[in-house]
């Protein structure tokens, strides 16, 4: 009988235990910097990684760290009131970085620096040159900067690079990816330039756009044309007036991008609209095309069985690929598990900085030629 999702992560789990014992090896010294809502997910999965100690952990508000770690049952944590004096104290291996947007550059350059690897969560950052000086600090101290899109670790999404790269598709030439919700917007830190920086663009589109660049081998963007709107975010009518006063970032985004090898990348994203999807994901090649159903609550999930659209002989086929049910750890262990050993194997970064530095400038293309109103060219620097 095929064994449950638990049940493989059960198996695993105590390999991992049986693993660590016998090496006797110390543990991992990790630290949580921003104890918030995402944190919650780190601190689970960190809890049932035997090899990882999570001694010390950081939050801006007063209190908030040390409640958070009694809340989950986390004892003898040194708790600080900001990443600053966290690393100035403490002998960290690694630490997540799971603060608003607008700190993540600041708090994962600092751990750099101090010759911590990181697991910073998703978007990198909110400006490119932000990101830039992240994939610096990285590369001067050798460790692990990690990017959290658990979605990567997903069988259904890795599915999409394999067929991209098995070639039955052809040279691609025009993507259309995004996604959203009919109502969806967030609130606390996210819907404010001070914290979150960026949007939807941000929060979801991120994860839009790496499912179809990682699995066209992140090609660079050369020129955008971006469009961004913040309706129903400001509106009194579909948002709560606490919120909507406050609202100042975007909840719709939509651009027009030329990829490097001539391809289109046609893309948009919303938090709230009047529409059930803006359309499903679909990559056009020369020899046949993938049609990706989308989510109602776009969060980085394949939302049904795919279509491979071909001619075979002279006739054309459609090819109805089953949603694959792989069991074994949720994804937020495996994205977890998988920094962890990239830094015990010494071996790269399970979601390269080098790949959401793309994935990065494109955001930040969108958002400047939204506020230029025409189209930009984009221009990585070279790192
Ligand atoms: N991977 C996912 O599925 C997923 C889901 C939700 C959110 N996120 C990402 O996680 C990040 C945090 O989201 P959240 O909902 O937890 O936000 P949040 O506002 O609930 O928590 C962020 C916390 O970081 C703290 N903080 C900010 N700067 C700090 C600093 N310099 N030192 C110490 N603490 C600091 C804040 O005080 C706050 O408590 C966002 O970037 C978001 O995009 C990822």
């Amino acid at each position: 009988m095929a064994k449950t999702g638990d049940e493989v992560l059960n198996q695993f789990q105590q390999a991992k235990q049986e693993e660590v014992v016998a090496s006797g090896g110390p543990k991992l010294k990790v630290g949580i910097i921003g104890t918030g809502w995402i944190a919650e997910a780190h601190i689970q999965s960190f809890k049932r990684m035997p090899d990882v100690e999570v001694v010390a952990g950081a939050d801006l508000i007063p209190g908030k760290a040390e409640k958070f770690f009694q809340d989950w049952g986390v004892e003898n944590v040194r708790c600080y009131p900001d990443h600053k004096s966290m690393l100035e104290a403490e002998e960290l291996d690694a630490v997540s970085v799971c603060t608003y947007n607008v700190t993540h550059a600041e708090c994962t350059i600092d751990a750099l620096n101090k010759g911590v690897h990181v697991l910073l969560e998703k978007p990198m950052s909110v400006t490119l040159d932000e990101a830039v000086e992240m994939v610096k600090a990285e590369k001067k101290s050798g460790k692990v900067l990690s990017i959290g899109f658990q979605p990567r670790f997903d069988a259904n999404m890795q599915q999409i690079k394999k067929i991209v790269d098995s070639g039955v598709l052809g040279e691609i030439y025009y993507i259309q990816t995004g996604g959203g919700r009919r109502r969806g917007i967030p609130n606390s830190t996210f819907i404010e330039k001070k914290t979150a920086g960026i949007g939807a663009l941000g929060d979801i589109g991120c994860y839009s756009l790496d499912m179809v660049l990682n699995a066209i081998g992140y090609p660079k963007p050369l020129t955008v044309s971006g469009y961004t709107s913040d309706f129903f975010g400001k509106s009194y009518e579909y948002s709560l007036p606490e919120n909507a006063s406050r609202f100042d970032v975007d909840d719709f985004a939509a651009a027009f991008i030329r990829l490097e090898g001539g391809i289109i990348l046609d893309f948009r994203i919303a938090w709230a609209m009047h529409l059930d999807t803006p359309g499903d994901t679909i990559i056009l090649g020369k020899k046949g095309g993938l049609r990706i159903p989308s989510t109602e609550c776009w969060n980085g999930t394949v939302g049904g069985p795919m279509v491979l659209y071909q001619d075979v002989a002279g006739q054309r086929v459609d090819t109805v690929l089953p949603i694959i049910e792989d069991g074994g750890p949720g994804l937020f262990d495996r994205k977890i598990r998988s920094f962890l050993d990239a830094i015990i194997n010494d071996s790269p970064a399970p979601v390269p900085s080098s790949q959401i530095l793309i994935n990065q400038a494109i955001l930040d293309g969108i958002a400047r030629s939204a506020e230029l109103g025409k189209e930009i060219e984009i221009t990585i620097p070279e790192v």
